[in-house]
């Protein structure tokens, strides 16, 4: 039986309801709505990686360098700045509009890169044409990140609900896992909470996990 590598998920209290960690090579979506701490957890995801002395990269369509590095600090990876000017931390801020995503795969070769965050896929989808090209788009990028045998997180927006009731395709079903972050704004344990939709191979735990953000990263219970 080939036995599943699995890595450190940089989430406090994630890794061991999930087997130990993302499995390496996974995709990993991570849906919700806005300041739900999408971006937040693939920045933890990378730190970890960056602490064991692993080449990271993020893509971000939504936020330029400097203020990914500030909200970085600002949850307590006061080493981030470091990692930049070491280039083991490698940042890619990209314009939306007609994103190719070769000069990534160049990258991610180039640096050895084992763990990557493409944040976020809704940036790039509001500029496709139409769905179908979306959906091709993610398909070819899956298959690739997959070859590189990289670990990925891709973040997006909550799936839609358009006219007719079906739901949007944004990827989720071609991840290898799905996890869900949500934000009622209300108080209390469950202000914040995750639900892992899916994660192919993995007996995860699948009730909401009350969640914080707070210094120090992301904790779930
Ligand atoms: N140091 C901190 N302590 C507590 N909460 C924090 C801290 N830093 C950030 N946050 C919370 O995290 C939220 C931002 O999370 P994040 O940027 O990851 O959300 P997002 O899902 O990526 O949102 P968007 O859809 O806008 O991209 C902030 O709105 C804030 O509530
Ligand atoms: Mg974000």
């Amino acid at each position: 039986m080939t036995e599943i590598k699995r890595i450190a998920t940089g989430v406090h209290g994630l890794d061991e309801k999930i087997e130990g960690g993302f499995e390496v090579g996974s995709v990993i979506s991570v849906l919700g709505g806005p300041g739900s701490g999408k971006s937040l957890l693939g920045m933890s995801f990378l730190h970890e990686g960056l602490k064991n002395g692993e080449t990271c990269l993020l893509v971000s369509f939504e936020e330029n360098v400097d203020d990914l590095i500030l909200d970085m600090e600002a949850i307590g990876f006061n080493d981030i700045r470091n990692f930049v000017s070491n280039k083991k931390l490698i940042v890619s801020f990209n314009s939306p509009i007609n994103f190719e995503y070769l000069g990534v795969l160049d990258v991610i070769n180039e640096n050895k890169v084992s763990r990557v965050v493409i944040d976020s896929l809704s940036a790039i989808s509001m500029y496709m044409e139409d769905r179908g090209k979306f959906r091709k788009f993610m398909l070819d990028l899956v298959t690739e990140l997959k070859k590189f045998k990289v670990t990925a997180i891709v973040t997006d927006e909550q799936p839609q609900v358009s006219d007719n009731d079906t739901l949007y395709f944004s990827g989720e079903y071609l991840s290898d896992a799905v996890i869900e972050l949500f934000y009622t704004g209300l108080g209390g344990d469950f202000d914040r909470s995750m639900q892992i939709i899916k994660m192919r191979r993995t007996n995860n735990d699948r009730s909401m996990l009350p969640m914080r953000i707070d210094k120090g990263g992301i904790y779930v219970k």
